[in-house]
């Protein structure tokens, strides 16, 4: 069987590599794929990314069924196109993507369906957007309302720098049409968690639980990235968190999609930020809706996934999804991120990328912005490898995987030393 991913981050070359280890996978091609995809043995890149152009691909090369990696596509309306097509992929609609690219439908969707998340104000006007941060105070939250690339949110300490921040994207347009209307909303404290499910409209199947790093620098300092490193199981998402985040988040969301007439196929991405207490009462809430899977959550998952994801894909495809099930590494899965110098500002390009060891079973350098030009693997975006490790214990995880990123040498790159830490804080 052939596949198509699309997308060209380490999410999608960790997807490509976890759909090569399923015995009925005969090829997986990966649009546009990166300097690992490249040279991965069963997959190839293809140049395409306009929707029409990959739905005549898929069709001239027979490819069974098709994943969307990243938000770009599918707000562009990639899933209507293909099922217009009569052809199978696994993903949202461009009216269901809105969860993501939307800031402001998401949260009227959140309030008129009782899913609990920061209170909140959307404005187009800066005078009244300015007023309103007068009125509530600092710390606040100024959103883009549309797709921004992760440049889309401030979490503002003083009410100086959160009127900077309506001033940019109001006033200068910094972020384009994305930042003409932006939503206001209360700052909340906690510790946060990504929490992915698949979804077939109807039936919701969980991933195993994650942790992102935003944050540049060590001890979550520094300037807000794509994501910076991440690791798989998460403990704050205990049993009885995972109970509640289900039954008060994912599936009123769920449901309140058909409800609403958007049925929602794909991966649904919810960023939860879990307040003090105990675990009973302890405040979960929406922090935002992502309709895809996260970047570099994905990496330390798919290590983790013992199951034929093919057969997970067809069931989610189908609507069978109450009838699939993912048999998980009960092991800890970690990825680090090496970025380019400079990132996340402007990033610098085209440095050249030595000493990446082959993949064992338990450790893989997923590729992210890498080219191979001439035989030579260069760095060719802000995040360029996502080294990841399974092992039985997380200090055992990091030590693994630092030893391979200390090995791995291009110019300039930037990690984190600390990615896991919060699993390693006493509870
Ligand atoms: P988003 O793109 O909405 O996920 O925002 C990116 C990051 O900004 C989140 O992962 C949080 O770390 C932070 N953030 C977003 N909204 C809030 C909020 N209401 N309170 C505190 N931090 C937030
Ligand atoms: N790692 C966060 C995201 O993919 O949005």
């Amino acid at each position: 069987m052939k596949l198509l991913v699309i997308g060209s981050g380490g999410r999608e070359h960790a997807l490509a590599w976890r759909l090569l280890q399923s015995p009925r996978v005969e090829h997986v091609f990966v649009a546009p794929g990166n300097g690992g995809t490249a040279v991965l043995q069963g997959t190839s890149n293809v140049a395409l990314t306009d929707p029409a152009a990959l739905a005549a691909f898929v069709k001239s090369e027979g490819i069974a069924l098709t994943v969307v990696g990243p938000e770009a596509p599918l707000a562009q309306g990639v899933v209507d196109v293909f099922r217009a097509e009569g052809l199978k992929i696994f993903g949202p609609t461009r009216a269901a993507a809105q969860l993501e690219s939307s800031k402001d439908f998401a949260k009227a969707f959140m309030v008129r369906h009782d899913i609990p998340t920061a209170i909140y104000q959307t404005f187009t006007d800066p005078l009244a957007a300015h007023a309103y941060i007068e009125a509530q105070g600092a710390p606040i939250v100024i959103k883009a309302d549309g797709l921004a690339a992760g440049k889309g949110v401030v979490v503002a300490m003083t009410p100086h720098e959160a009127h900077e921040a309506v001033d940019a994207m109001l006033g200068d347009g910094s972020l384009g049409a994305a930042g003409a209307r932006v939503v206001i909303e209360e700052c909340l404290l906690g510790e946060e968690a990504s929490f992915i499910v698949l979804c077939d409209g109807k039936h919701i199947l969980p991933l195993a639980t994650s942790q992102d790093h935003k944050r540049l620098g060590d001890g979550d300092l520094g300037p807000n990235t794509g994501g910076m490193g991440a690791y798989s199981p998460a403990p704050v998402v205990t049993p009885l968190i995972h109970q509640r985040i289900m039954r008060e988040v994912i599936e009123p969301t769920i449901h309140g999609m058909e409800s609403d007439g958007i049925p929602f196929t794909g991966f649904l991405y919810a960023g939860i930020m879990i307040g003090e207490g105990q675990d009973e009462t302890r405040p979960i809430k929406v922090l935002e809706f992502n309709c895809r899977m996260g970047d570099p959550e994905t990496q330390p998952i798919m290590m983790r996934v013992r199951s034929d994801l093919l057969e997970v894909f067809e069931h989610a495809v189908d609507q069978t999804l109450d009838q699939a099930r993912i048999d998980w590494d009960p092991r800890t899965a970690l990825g680090v991120v090496m970025a380019s110098a400079d990132y996340p500002s402007t990033p610098r390009l085209g440095d050249a990328i030595t000493h990446i060891p082959e993949p064992e079973a338990d450790c893989v350098v997923f590729h992210a912005g890498t080219t191979l030009k001439d035989g030579v693997l260069r760095t060719s975006g802000g995040r360029v490898l996502c080294v990841t490790a399974l092992a039985d214990t997380v200090r055992a995880t990091q030590k693994r995987v630092y030893e391979v990123v200390d090995a791995i040498e291009f110019d300039g790159a930037q990690f984190r030393r600390d990615i896991g830490w919060r699993a390693l804080e006493p509870r």
